[in-house]
This record gives structure tokens, sequence and C-alpha cells, in this order.
């Protein structure tokens, strides 16, 4: 059983600080995903965990206990990584096997825990086979069996799907999400992939350059991002993020980018439902992000009726992805991106209107990244906030 606790580690190489003052706590049984692009510093903090980089600050815990000093093998954790690293002149048995051979273990003992361990993975055919002799996707499982065999406390997985083609990549997903659900053990899990992250997680933690951006459910990072740059990661497309501007008008404030203008009761984080217009600045350069999904198109020739319509720009290519179609717009000087039900029915260089609803806007300071907290009008009498797209 391990819950593991993260104390302000920061891991520096030179001047880089590859993992910079992190806090983290997984809780016994989670499926933590640490997601964030190439060169975060995802695998460097999972290291320090597994106890095979020491960390230059703060701690690592596992169940209360500080392990910062105690070398990886005493760590009740077992790693999984990206390259499988399997001994190529062992057979599967014996590279299942290993770590209870390290231990001394009797050879009844090690065989039988083999058989189940070949059993929960499927690999009961394969026991006699080198690495070599297996594809990708059964490497991958051996690997797997070398870390199940000593029923570690918690697994450490270094973006192992990395490595297996896209087919597989999803069968091998739902496999270890079940194997989670089985062992009811914590598994902290690496991956650049925002896939992987919304599908397997119970909590995503966000890295950006060795910082912890957000943490939270696959549903909170997604649906209420605390930064532009989680905001910007997570989706497919992403949010679309414009420059926009906080300015008061009419005695309330507004955001307003690209023609878009959304009224707003503005607070700062922690200031969720308190009406903060006081003591703002008039105007404040801020950041409005839109998912794909809460746009919506009309052709520009139907918006006799939209005042507030103001912004001109075009379709400028269609993505068809077979069960819908993403057009990509030129509003203003952005593109934008809006996920749309095939067939959309409108054409590269069509004119079109963009609709979305004020509480499906996120607003994010410009300077710093950090979302602003706002509550949307609700009382409709403008129920969406118009961006006209024509030509
Ligand atoms: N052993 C090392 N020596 C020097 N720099 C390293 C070493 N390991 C990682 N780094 C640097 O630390 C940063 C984070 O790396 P890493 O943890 O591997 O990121 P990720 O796994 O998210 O791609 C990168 O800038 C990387 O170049
Ligand atoms: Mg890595």
């Amino acid at each position: 059983m391990s819950r593991i606790t993260v104390e302000n580690v920061t891991r520096r190489y030179g001047d880089v600080r590859a993992v910079d003052g992190v806090s983290l706590d997984v809780a016994h049984g989670d499926f933590l995903v640490l997601l964030g692009p190439s060169g975060c510093g995802k695998s460097t903090l999972l290291r320090m965990i597994a106890g095979l980089v020491p960390p230059n600050d703060g701690r690592v815990l596992v169940d209360g206990r500080d392990v910062t000093e105690t070398p990886a093998r005493d760590r009740d954790l077992a790693m999984v990584f990206q390259s499988y690293a399997l001994y190529p002149h062992l057979t599967v048995a014996r590279n299942i096997g290993f770590p209870l051979r390290t231990r001394r273990q009797r050879k009844v003992e090690i065989s039988a825990r083999v058989a189940e361990v070949a059993d929960v993975l499927d690999l009961g055919k394969l026991l006699d086979r080198r690495p070599r002799e297996l594809s990708g996707g059964q490497r991958q499982r051996v690997a797997l069996g070398r870390a199940l065999v000593r029923d570690p406390g918690a697994f450490l997985m270094d973006e192992p799907l990395s490595n297996l083609d896209a087919q597989l990549r999803t069968a091998t997903r739902t496999e270890i999400t079940e194997l989670h659900h089985r062992l009811g053990r914590t598994f902290v899990y690496v991956t650049h992939d925002q896939v992987e992250a919304m599908t397997m997680a119970t909590s995503v933690a966000v890295l950006n350059r060795g910082r912890l951006e957000q943490v939270g459910t696959p549903t909170e990072v997604y649906d209420t991002p605390a930064s532009a740059f989680v905001a910007g990661f997570l989706g497919s497309p992403p949010m679309n993020l414009l420059d926009a501007e906080v300015v008061a008008r009419d005695g309330r404030l507004h955001a307003v980018a690209a023609g878009v203008d959304v009224p707003l009761d503005l607070g700062e984080p922690g200031n969720q439902g308190e009406p903060a217009n006081q003591g703002e600045p008039v105007r404040r350069p801020a950041v409005l992000g839109v998912r794909p999904e809460h746009l919506s198109l009309r052709p520009a020739a139907s918006d006799g009726a939209a005042p507030e319509a103001t912004l001109r720009g075009t379709v400028r290519t269609i993505e068809n992805l077979g069960s819908e179609e993403i057009a990509h717009c030129r509003v203003g000087t952005a593109e934008v991106a809006v996920r749309a039900r095939r067939p959309a029915g409108f054409t590269v260089g069509e004119g079109v209107v963009l609709t979305v609803r004020p509480e499906h806007t996120h607003l994010f300071d410009r300077e710093s990244g950090r979302r602003l907290v706002w509550r949307p009008d609700r009382d409709a009498s403008v129920p969406a906030a118009r961006v006209a797209v024509a030509t």
C-alpha cells in the first residue's frame, strides 16, 4: 500500500532546473499522470520518486516515511521504462522472475509467481522466448510483468506506450487501466500524450518547465484549467487562446478580444463569487480561451440580426476526422479552431459567424498566464457572446 508524497523537490542540471520546487501528494490507489511537453521534467520527477536521481532539495515520502536517502531497491516501488530495459539473453520467464532471483527467493516460488503474473498479462505461451522474438506490445507486457512480479506498493511508469503503434497503444492503455483497477495499487505514470492522461488518470499533474501548473482530476484540468498553458496543452485541437483585454464599460467588466465581447464579473482566484469590480484596472491585458467544441458556426449571410457581431474572417481549412470536422478559421490575426458535426457544410474561403456562450469562455492573466475567476452573466439578455466572421 503506498501513498507517495513529494515535498518541494528540486533537481538542477547545471543551469537547468529540470524540476523546480514541485510538491505532490498521491493517495493510495490513485492513478496519477505526470503530463507535459518533452523536457518539462517528468522523467526527472519520476526518477526522484523511484530513487534513481537524488533531489538537490526537498523530500520524497512513501506512506509518510522519508525515503529521500533510501536506495531505489528498498522503496517498494517498481519502475517500467519506455525502453522496456529487458535482458536480451534471458527468456521471458527469466526476465519476469529477475527481481525475485536477486532477492534469493526459492526456485519453486519464483516459477509459481512468474506463472501467475504471465497469466494476468497473457504471456503464458511466450515464457521460453527471448525479447528479440517478441513484438513491441509483448515486450511491453514482459516489462510490466517484471514490475508486477514483486507485488510492489506502487508502479512508476515512464511513457510505457510510446514505442507502440497507435492501435496497440489504445489497446494497452485499456489493459493498464484494468490492471490498475484489479490491483488497486498506486500508479504514477509519465506521458506527454494528453489523451492518455485524460483516459487513464484519476488525477493529472501538468508540468511546464520543471514547475507544477495544476493538479486535478481529468475533468477539472480540462474544464477549469488553472493557466493558459494547461488550457493550451489539453484537448485536440487545444483551447483557442486569443489576446484580449478586460475593460470596464457601463459599470461592468467585459472581456474584449477579436470582436468577442463577454460581460463578466472578475475576481482573483480564491475570490470566486465575489464581484471584484472595484479596484480593478480599467484595462487589463488578458487571454480569452474558448474550446473548439464550444464554438458554433453559421454562414455570415444568416447573421442579419447580430449588431454585436464585429469580426471579419474566413474558413481557412476544414479537416474531416470521420466522426466530425474541424474548421480552422482566421479571426482577425488569430487562428480559431471550431469542432463541428459532419457535414459542417462550409467551404474554404467562406465567411462565417462564430458564437460562444459566455460561461464557456475562460480568462487568463496575460502576464502570469493564471486563470482569472469570473462569473458569467447568466440572466441572459445577451445569451451568447458573438464573433462574426465574414469575407
Ligand atoms: N542526466 C541529465 N543531465 C543533464 N540534463 C538533464 C539530465 N536529465 C534531464 N536533463 C534535463 O532536464 C530537463 C528535464 O528533462 P526530463 O526530466 O527528461 O524531461 P521529460 O521527461 O519531461 O522530457 C531537460 O532540459 C533535460 O535536458
Ligand atoms: Mg521523459
